[in-house]
């Protein structure tokens, strides 16, 4: 059988892709012409094959901030999650734990409830129309301060049931996961899930992976490959049922490796990692191109191939009672 269409048939769960990175150039079109703005400088310049393109954390970042001008009102927040979760379900992709920044949207004076009632009405309709399951991650911008996630978690309380988790993302260097120990702390009083962003390219990585199992005591870490430094750490990965949320064609685009190699490793001392796409829109790359990714550039055998989607079943939030809460 074809193996791009046999990745294409099997049942997947995503859980590391930012809603905000599922904004693709035409969505932003739209929404910038509905709303009567400006294009956004990247879009205007954008050459329209080649797509966006980055070096790093820090130039991408420098774009998909800028992007997000052009979502203003609930129903925008709306149609980008009904469009990525209609893309996922085209790929057969399950369920999907969606992270989101309300920092990048609170900053610029739109409202916490619109953003969140936005996303919520969007993956309800999905979940009516196409019966894909979803869950909202909060997602902390660690290049803010801690204060200030401190108050984005008050401002989620009144929806903690519609959030199932809180993350860490945005620019690592600098910005260890220690700075927001005590907003974790509380937020796991709350009953959120705890996940925190691990990125391949830190120079002390390895410390913020120790930081965020030992000090945050996370349930899960995205990216997190860096982990391969210390033996010892991969154990606890493993013995705790830790998992890694990998993301090979963005660790492509912010570095020149995508870890293939430290991925399979991995599984094959048997982490939990998973294969997900991070921002789809901008690394043009889905659930299942991530996958082929994998397939075709690694030893890695179709076995353990489906072993990354039991995996995401597995470590997924799926069966914590926060779950659809909502409904
Ligand atoms: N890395 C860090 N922060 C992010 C990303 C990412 O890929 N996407 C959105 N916020
Ligand atoms: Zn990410």
């Amino acid at each position: 059988e074809n193996l791009r269409s046999w990745i294409a048939g099997m049942p997947k769960a995503e859980l590391h892709v930012h809603l905000e990175g599922c904004l693709t150039p035409s969505l932003t079109r739209s929404l910038a012409e509905r709303n009567r703005l400006p294009l956004p400088a990247a879009l205007s310049s954008l050459d329209q094959t080649s797509g966006y393109s980055f070096h790093d954390l820090t130039t991408f970042l420098a774009v998909y901030y800028p992007n997000l001008v052009v979502l203003q009102t609930e129903h925008d927040f709306r149609d980008l999650a009904l469009a990525y979760l209609t893309h996922a379900h085209a790929q057969n992709i399950k369920h999907v734990e969606l992270f989101f920044d309300p920092q990048a949207h609170t900053s610029r004076g739109i409202p916490f409830p619109t953003i969140l009632r936005g996303y919520r009405t969007g993956i309800l309709a999905a979940q009516r129309t196409l019966g894909i399951s979803a869950s909202l991650i909060m997602c902390f911008l660690r290049d803010q301060s801690a204060e200030y996630a401190m108050a984005t978690l008050m401002e989620a309380l009144p929806f903690k049931d519609s959030i199932i988790g809180v993350g860490l993302d945005s620019d690592e260097r600098g910005n260890p996961p220690s700075k927001f120990a005590a907003v974790f702390q509380r937020a796991s009083k709350e009953g959120f899930l705890l996940t925190a962003h691990c990125d391949i390219d830190q120079p002390n990585s390895i410390d913020h992976i120790r930081q965020v199992v030992q000090e945050i005591q996370v349930d899960r870490i995205d990216h997190g490959t860096n982990v391969l430094e210390d033996d010892s750490l991969v154990e606890i990965l493993r013995d705790k049922g830790i998992g890694l949320t990998c993301c090979p064609v963005s660790n492509s685009v912010v570095t020149e490796d995508f870890k293939g190699r430290e991925i399979v490793d991995l599984l094959r001392r048997g982490v939990k990692v998973t294969i997900n796409s991070d921002d789809p829109a901008y690394f043009r790359a889905y659930a299942n191109e991530n996958m082929e990714k994998m397939a075709t550039e690694t030893d890695v055998t179709r076995k353990e191939l489906i072993q990354f989607q039991r995996n995401a079943f597995s470590i997924s939030w799926i069966s914590s009672w926060r779950r659809n809460h909502f409904l």
